[in-house]
């Protein structure tokens, strides 16, 4: 059974959708922590109605990057995860951080990546004049929303959309790729081939 931990700052949508695909499809792999930066994070009170152990390290109370993201990495390494998934949680990381969990650090991104890195996507899509958007997930690395990519889905921009319009349609199928994509790579059937992420074949 490999194990995964969830980190969320705020709503947990993305989070709530991994444990409902769990359960429904009886994944074999297990999400065994929910961990928060922010104690009113939703999320946590989503986490624990399907009895997942939660955990705040408030990021508030750490006046430095580096010392949030030791103690950050000590809550997760308890629970010795396989992959630890990023859902929504709005800290950038430290490289050592990021190092640490190497191949096994997953995130999900509200655009088409490499377009839109950073905040605000559906208002700078709407504002570039972009037909088409969407969410990327991808392995996080040391550089900022950047990082091989294990999927995305496209949506289209429509004329008369709102950055709340575009946002829900694109939060519509980050509710779909993650899941699967967690899935996946928690079950090993992903791997990175000169910073692309393709099937493994049984035949390689
Ligand atoms: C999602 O749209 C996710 O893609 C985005 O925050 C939202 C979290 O919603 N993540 C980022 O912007 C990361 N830079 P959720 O808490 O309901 O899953």
């Amino acid at each position: 059974m490999k194990k995964i931990v969830i980190l969320i700052s705020g709503r947990g949508s993305n989070m709530e959708a991994i444990l409902e695909t769990a359960r429904r499809d009886q994944w074999d792999s297990r999400v065994v922590a929910v961990i928060s930066n922010r104690p009113d994070a939703k999320g946590l009170e989503t986490a624990a109605r399907y009895g997942i152990p939660t955990a705040v390290v408030p990021s508030r109370s750490y006046p430095e990057r580096a010392s949030f993201d030791a103690a950050l990495q000590q809550e997760i390494d308890r629970h010795a995860p396989d992959l630890v998934v990023l859902a929504g949680f709005m800290r950038i990381l430290t490289s050592g951080f990021v190092e640490h969990y190497a191949g096994r650090l997953l995130n999900i991104h509200p655009s088409l990546l490499p377009a839109f890195p950073g905040l605000d996507t559906h208002a700078r899509a709407l504002a570039t004049g972009v037909r088409f958007h969407g969410a990327t997930v991808h392995f996080v690395t040391a550089e900022l929303d950047v990082g091989p990519i294990v999927d995305q889905a496209v949506v289209p921009v429509l004329p008369e959309d709102t950055e709340e319009s575009l946002a829900a349609r694109v939060l519509e199928q980050e509710h779909i790729i993650y899941p699967r994509a967690v899935r996946d790579v928690a079950e090993g059937r992903l791997r990175i081939v000169q910073g692309r992420v393709l099937p493994y074949t049984s035949d390689r």
